[in-house]
């Protein structure tokens, strides 16, 4: 893989100088034969392609509910288990990764729940180009890609810039939830959040993992390497 690869020159898709820098790099990565099976069955009732237009969310899960958009769901296992414990809440989750979208689908599709919409896109054209602004209720972004090496820094989703976009979506109340295992990242979460004057910090500085938050399989991931976890929980306000 040339993408870890120190010598190579960086032509990736995340850094091509015509489409920007991007918070990810496309993996190919193996679709199992059932994560296949549900994208093709469950795709034309759970699934959003990705359009210039602005989406009406609440004709998208044909009820008024509060809406949370999740960026960067990877397996959905966390996904699925959040839309289970809040029912009453409607999630729009966003990957770039097929096979993390197939399982989602596939797991929507063995627990018959109906509260989870999907995507398959770049969440920064999605908020860019699909979302009205004031009607999101949370936005919920777990363990985003750390990129800890200090020239890939720049490629992080959380930075003032995207952030000042996201906000905008966000219903005056409505909250963001990021969590990381990367202690530098968490710092520069943290420094985001509060350069903004119209989010309010829920706790001191890190706040205590909210109860509808599982342990997310990337986390799993870190904890076995020994990091540490860091939830942030700011609140929206006029
Ligand atoms: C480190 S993984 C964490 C996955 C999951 N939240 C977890 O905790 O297990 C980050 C995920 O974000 C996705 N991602 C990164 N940038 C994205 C973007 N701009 N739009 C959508 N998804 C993105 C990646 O494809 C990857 O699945």
């Amino acid at each position: 893989m040339t993408e870890n690869n120190e010598n190579q020159p960086q032509h990736s898709d995340a850094e091509s100088p015509k489409r920007g820098i991007r918070s990810f790099v496309l993996r190919q990565g193996h679709m199992t034969a059932a994560q296949q099976r549900a994208i093709d069955a469950m795709w034309p009732q759970f699934g959003v392609d990705y359009q210039t237009q602005t989406l009406d969310l609440n004709t998208l899960f044909n009820r008024p509910n509060p809406k949370v958009l999740e960026i960067g769901f990877g397996m959905g296992t966390a996904t699925l288990e959040i839309a289970k414990r809040l029912p009453e809440k409607d999630f729009l989750a966003i990957d770039v990764h097929g096979p993390g979208v197939g399982n989602l689908l596939k797991l929507i599709e063995e627990e018959k729940v109906n509260n989870i919409r999907v995507m398959r896109h770049d969440a920064v054209e999605v908020v860019d180009n699909m979302l009205a602004d004031n009607v999101l209720d949370g936005i919920h972004i777990f363990f985003p890609d750390p990129w800890h090496k200090k020239r890939h820094n720049k490629r992080r989703l959380i930075q003032v810039p995207f952030v000042a976009k996201l906000l905008p979506k966000l219903k005056p109340g409505g909250y963001i939830h990021l969590a990381t295992d990367w202690e530098e990242y968490a710092v520069q979460m943290l420094e985001v959040l509060n350069s903004f004057e119209n989010l309010k910090n829920t706790a001191e500085e890190y706040a205590p993992t909210p109860a509808y938050r599982p342990e997310t399989k990337f986390e799993a991931r870190g904890k076995r390497l020994g990091h540490g976890v860091w939830d942030l929980v700011f609140v929206h306000h006029e």
